[in-house]
């Protein structure tokens, strides 16, 4: 039996003038599967994603990523995962904007060892199935925000990660560019990540499996 991509129990974290923000949350998200985190604003979505991106360490309760428990690592062995098997999609699309979007979506596997052929040849791959290999030399300031998004997505998709971590993805995106990052996130759930989207959009969360709802 394959057990969940990610595996929460009893999670706790509070900030100094926050305490108890997230307390006792459980969660678990199996290969293929996209949970959709909804709550006000406030309520501790993107916190909840920077502790399972491993940026945040908890206070207490466990974090497992493909089995592993990641509360008990040290900082460099979390960097590791972080690298390898977690793609982050913030809202803002994030590209080194004078850098072209194919290198933009290739660095991550670049640095993560492979050949810079390969990389870009793995970039131009996913960049074809999100529709925006026609603009693989454009900088990244030379392209529409969807588009920066689309590239974001692929950028975080180009190590195939175990998981998927998506923080507002579409909240600055018009209805359709937002559409094409939800059909993209669904089809890397399709493909055997697990994914947690953080959304205040509707449209996101009926994309999802389910929903874990913050207070
Ligand atoms: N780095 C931080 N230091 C202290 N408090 C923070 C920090 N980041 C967020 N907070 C606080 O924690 C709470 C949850 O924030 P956040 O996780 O960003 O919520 P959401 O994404 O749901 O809007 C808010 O009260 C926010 O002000
Ligand atoms: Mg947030």
């Amino acid at each position: 039996m394959i057990g969940p991509r990610l595996l929460v129990r009893s999670l706790r974290f509070g900030y100094r003038d926050v305490p108890g923000l997230i307390v006792d949350l459980d969660l678990s998200v199996a290969a293929g599967e996209m949970v959709a985190v909804r709550g006000p604003s406030g309520s501790g979505k993107s916190t909840l994603l920077y502790l399972l991106g491993l940026y945040l360490r908890p206070d207490g309760g466990s974090i497992r990523l493909d089995g592993q428990e990641t509360t008990s690592l040290g900082d460099r062995e979390r960097s590791r995962l972080r690298a390898h098997r977690i793609g982050f999609v913030f809202q803002d699309a994030g590209l080194h904007p004078d850098a072209s979007l194919v290198d933009n979506v290739a660095e991550g596997a670049f640095y993560g060892g492979a050949s810079y052929g390969a990389a870009r040849a793995r970039a131009l791959a996913l960049m074809t199935r999100y529709g925006i290999a026609g603009l693989a030399e454009r900088r990244a300031v030379q392209v529409s925000g969807g588009e920066a998004q689309r590239a974001a997505l692929c950028r975080a998709l180009v190590r195939d990660p175990s998981l998927v971590l998506a923080d507002e993805p579409t909240g600055n995106l018009d209805p359709e560019n937002a559409a094409a990052v939800i059909e993209g996130l669904r089809a890397a759930a399709d493909d055997g990540a697990g994914v947690v989207v953080a959304t205040h959009s509707p449209a996101v969360a009926e994309a999802c499996d389910r929903t874990v709802l913050l207070a």
